[in-house]
């Protein structure tokens, strides 16, 4: 019995420790926070247009159909088929690209992966720190690099929008993935800071970085919502369970008064 006991503390300060690892970034990335509120339709609706127009072209959304999109973020349909649908004209379609796998793994070397649950399996805070680390390095095939992902096959997919930005260093972290004497750090108008990375804007793009920044936050709000998509009903059905259980404590309380009344 003892023994058993020792084996099960054992077990879940394993499971305990590996968590909080996991939590702090498994040891040494520094992710940024976007700001994502998911009843900001407007917000949702631009990440959606960026995802069609930037990311679609490679990777799949295959458990999405646009019409569900429509609905759920109120575009309306006119405006869906107009700026949305371009690998499609039924709008019950799922969202796929129409670049076949095969071709993409030729030119890639890897198969772009479907993003309709990436923002789980990555995380939030990692997908807007990746979607802005992108940087000019001539030794790789496809003329990038990212300070997140290193040697990333997938190209700057949305570099006439943020500018071209080189590397200029990483800055040490601790093992929790914070900035050491990050108050030390100063920056002007053409240097950014992404994760603990340090880029020059070499080509100033479309948008300011902090334009970039909201777009970004945008999209990985919508690869939030293409992930759990019940999120947006979630909150609403929450709010009135709520309020429907209130009236009904009400009415028992009611209803017990009255009881009561004939028996005193
Ligand atoms: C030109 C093709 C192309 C475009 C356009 C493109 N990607 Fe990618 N993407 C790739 C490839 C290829 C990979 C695989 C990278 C690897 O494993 O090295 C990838 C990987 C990713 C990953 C990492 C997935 C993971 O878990 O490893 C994310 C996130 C991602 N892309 C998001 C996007 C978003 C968002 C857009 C639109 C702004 C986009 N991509 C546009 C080709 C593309």
């Amino acid at each position: 019995m003892k023994k058993l006991s020792t084996l099960l503390v054992s077990i879940l300060a394993s499971i305990t420790l590996s968590s909080t690892a996991f939590a702090a970034g498994g040891g040494g990335v520094t992710l940024d926070e976007p700001y994502i509120n998911m009843s900001d339709k407007a917000s949702l609706q631009n990440g959606a247009k960026l995802f069609v127009n930037y990311c679609l072209s490679c990777h799949n959304a295959e458990y999405a159909r646009y019409n569900r999109v429509a609905e759920d973020l109120e575009i309306p349909l006119y405006q869906l088929k107009q700026n949305l649908m371009f690998t499609t004209d039924k709008e019950g379609d799922l969202m796929k690209t129409t670049m076949p796998a095969e071709d993409a793994k030729d030119w890639f070397g890897v198969t772009p992966p479907d993003l309709t649950l990436v923002s789980r399996v990555r995380k939030p805070n990692w997908v807007y720190t990746y979607l802005r680390a992108f940087y000019r390095d001539d030794s790789s095939p496809s003329g990038w690099d990212n300070s997140l992902f290193e040697k990333v096959a997938m190209p700057h997919a949305m570099y006439e929008l943020q500018g071209v930005q080189s590397l200029v260093e990483r800055l040490p972290i601790d093992a929790s993935g914070k900035i050491i004497d990050k108050d030390k750090v100063e920056l002007d108008e053409n240097h950014t800071l992404v994760g603990n990375a340090i880029f020059e804007l070499s080509h100033p793009g479309e948008m300011t970085p902090a334009e970039f920044d909201k777009a970004m936050a945008d999209l990985t709000g919508f690869l939030v919502y293409l992930a759990e998509p019940a999120i947006m009903k979630r909150k609403t059905i929450g709010v009135y369970s709520i309020a429907f259980l209130l009236i009904l404590m009400g009415l028992c309380y009611l209803l017990k008064k009255e009881y009561w009344r004939d028996l005193h």
